[in-house]
């Protein structure tokens, strides 16, 4: 779960790195109050889990409290990259000398944390790591012994950042670890004009296997930003929200994955990711389907199903009662293949619904499911 930026603050503020002082609210109201308490001139921060909010125009200077009223006026409810503002932070303006970049991520491949440093902070990471690889750090972190003084003075050094940034390098670290965090990323890190190093901004990624001892998250661990996504949840059901036309149902989330790829190799675009798992039973191919035929973006369904221990005919009946329950309302392209592969084809023949079709491969599948949402 990737956590907002003002959580992200509060994470670092626990563990003793330092943040300009700042609060959050929904109302144009209280942003006035808040910039009042906060000194008059504050930065106006879009609340959004997503980057580049300043670029979007989500981060704002505002010179006193009517203006921090105005344009949180005007940042709350604007769309950042698909993420509407629900909240803003107020913090205070800091006079910047020198913006960093520092960030500890955990590097599945290595098997260790990648600690990545720049002395050239405050812009998309990415694209400085393309265009001037030599500015950005990378070093692997031992993830038992962790970041030491030592090690800390290391990625510095490498970097090029100033040796006051050590103490912050080894309190993010322990923010990473305590937190049960696999991403923490300060972009910038700066020094201000006195001489002072504060985080200005932050990401926090946590660990969702972690999610049980870290119980503060609560039920905000579960919360999900997009409305399909939190009634997919309510379902308990395995799905993502992508942004294509093609939803996608299979049972097994490798082959979830590969249908994917596939429907994108047909020219199409996925519309989610729907694991249905082991047993799908008619309730969950109900329950599936009625969630990706609420997505307005849907123009054509692709159930991809290899049957395993869950036999083809058990997930074709699983199909036919869906059908009855939830009002097919674009077109639904099955493969069954596997086990019991025939009698599950027989199941759906005989149920003859005009929407439905079928193909006996993969490939043959995705192509008739991308040519339909193309079509349509
Ligand atoms: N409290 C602040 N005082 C002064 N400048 C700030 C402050 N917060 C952010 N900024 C400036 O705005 C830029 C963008 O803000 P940031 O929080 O990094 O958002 P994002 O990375 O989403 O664009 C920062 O790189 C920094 O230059
Ligand atoms: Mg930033």
């Amino acid at each position: 779960m990737d956590l907002y930026e003002h959580q992200a603050r509060g994470l670092f503020q626990e563990h003793g790195i330092p943040v300009p002082r700042a609060e959050v609210t929904d109302s144009p109201q209280e942003a006035r109050e808040i910039a009042r308490r906060l000194g008059g001139r504050v930065v106006v921060k879009a609340q959004v889990k997503t980057g580049g909010r300043g670029k979007a125009g989500g981060v704002r200077l505002a010179a006193d409290p009517p203006a921090a009223e105005l344009t949180a006026r005007q940042i709350l409810g604007m769309d950042i990259k698909g993420h509407t503002v629900g909240k803003v932070m107020l913090a205070q303006p800091v006079d910047i000398e020198a913006e960093f970049y520092v960030s500890y991520v955990l590097d599945r491949a290595a098997g260790r944390f990648l600690a990545i440093a720049s002395a050239e902070g405050g812009m998309d990471i990415e694209e400085m790591a393309a265009s001037r690889p030599e500015a950005v750090a990378r070093l692997h972190i031992d993830p038992v012994e962790g970041v030491t003084s030592a090690k800390a003075g290391e990625i510095a050094d490498a970097a090029g950042l100033p040796a006051q940034t050590v103490d912050v390098l080894v309190r993010l670290w322990q923010v990473l670890v305590r937190e049960d965090a696999v991403l923490v990323e300060v972009n910038p890190l700066v020094r201000t004009r006195q001489g002072r190093i504060l985080a200005l901004d932050g990401k926090v990624t946590l660990d969702d296997n972690a999610r049980f001892r870290q119980a503060r998250w609560g039920d905000e661990s579960v919360a999900h930003d997009d409305p399909l996504e939190a009634a997919a949840a309510a379902k308990g059901l395995n799905y993502v929200k992508l942004d294509g036309e093609v939803g996608i149902i299979g049972n097994g989330a490798g082959l979830v994955m590969s249908t994917l790829d596939v429907v994108a190799g047909c020219g199409a675009r996925p519309a989610n990711f729907l694991d249905i798992g082991g047993g799908a039973s008619a309730r969950i191919m109900a329950d599936g389907l009625s969630v990706i035929l609420s997505d307005p973006a849907v123009k054509s369904v692709f159930v991809n199903v290899f049957g395993g221990i869950t036999a083809c005919d058990a997930v074709a009946d699983g199909i036919v009662q869906a059908l009855d329950a939830v009002e097919l309302t674009k077109p639904l392209v099955v493969r069954l293949d596997g086990n019991n592969a025939a009698r599950g084809r027989a199941i759906l023949d005989g149920r003859a619904h005009p929407l439905v079709q079928q193909a006996t491969t993969m490939d043959g599948a995705a192509r008739r499911a991308a040519q339909l949402a193309n079509t349509s």
